[in-house]
């Protein structure tokens, strides 16, 4: 049986209002135009892994607006198997994302359906067949604890993006082999901000196996019982859109774990697709195809493909 990356998150319409900066609190600024984008950080990993070649099922809620039909439709667009995906009488999730000119995004997430999934819809899911799940927190908690154990109990590798940040109860972290933060959110979850080995000794402290701190223009570092403190460098790009590269990270690093690598060279490869990710606009739309990736790689033979 070909194993899956399973993903069990949100699906959002981002709204996105393009405007020279971010604004203060307080402040008006100008827009200079937007855009209606399919995201979500649990559908942009899906498509981020689907487009790297992996097989993904996605399960979540969708409204029974307009959006929530989209969203279904862009996931099957790139063959996700959206049946774990219910409609729900409501609207969907919305995202209203202001992206500055310096590639910066600020954003507010308004749940929708997202907010309606539950541990029950969690324990209809079939967990048999994933060799790799994905979970964020723009799902209610007790819903994500509930995948992350059945996940763990099923064999699978669980790899648990903490945004938006919310303390991580015991349980869950418990449950998680990767711990992927970014730098803000990192911080958060260990109060303060200090050097990222040093950070990931905190957050292993707190319970989950592993940590992958991505970490933006400086690539990532990997650290905890299936890996060695690693550093992995990230690749030089010029960004134009920062929205979603962690969920790509997340995406290729899933799809490079399920086809075998190492966690050191799933890393790099999912250090180079999210690098590609940034030099374009928006979430799921930014999300390169294997060639791509392959290309920026150099098509290195350290880094096998699938
Ligand atoms: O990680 C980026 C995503 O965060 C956006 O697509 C938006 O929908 C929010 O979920």
């Amino acid at each position: 049986m070909q194993k899956s990356v399973l993903v069990i998150g949100s699906l959002n319409l981002d709204l996105v209002v393009h405007a020279e900066r971010i604004p203060l609190a307080g402040e008006t600024v100008r827009g200079s135009g937007y855009d209606s984008l399919l995201g979500g950080k649990g559908a942009n990993q899906a498509v981020a892994a689907a487009k790297l070649g992996a097989q993904v099922r996605m399960a979540g809620r969708v409204g029974s607006d307009s959006y929530g039909a989209a969203l279904l439709e862009g996931l099957d667009e790139v063959e996700v198997d959206v049946a774990g995906v219910q409609v729900t009488e409501g609207p969907s999730g919305l995202a209203v994302i202001t992206h500055s000119s310096d590639g910066q995004n600020a954003i507010v997430v308004q749940s929708g359906a997202n907010g309606l999934v539950t541990a029950a819809d969690v324990s209809a899911l079939e967990f048999a067949n994933a060799g790799v799940v994905l979970l964020q927190l723009e799902i209610p908690m007790d819903a994500v604890v509930a995948a992350a154990q059945a996940s763990h109990k099923a064999g699978a590798v669980v790899i648990l993006d903490p945004a938006p940040v919310a303390a991580l109860p015991e349980e869950l972290l418990r449950a998680v082999t990767w711990l992927t933060p970014n730098e803000t959110e990192a911080a958060q979850l260990v109060a303060g901000s200090m050097e990222p080995r040093q950070t990931a000794e905190r957050l292993l402290a707190m319970g989950c196996r592993n940590v992958a701190l991505k970490l933006g223009e400086r690539g990532a570092f990997l650290m905890g019982a299936d890996c060695e403190p690693t550093p992995v460098p990230a690749l030089p790009v010029k960004a134009v859109d920062t929205t979603a590269a962690g969920d790509c990270f997340n995406g290729a690093f899933a799809t490079r774990l399920l086809a075998g690598d190492s966690p050191e060279v799933a890393a790099r490869y999912a250090n180079a697709a999210a690098a590609i990710s940034v030099t374009r606009l928006g979430a799921q739309v930014s999300m390169p195809s294997r060639n791509e990736v392959e290309g920026l790689l150099g098509r290195s033979p350290q880094i096998p493909l699938v």
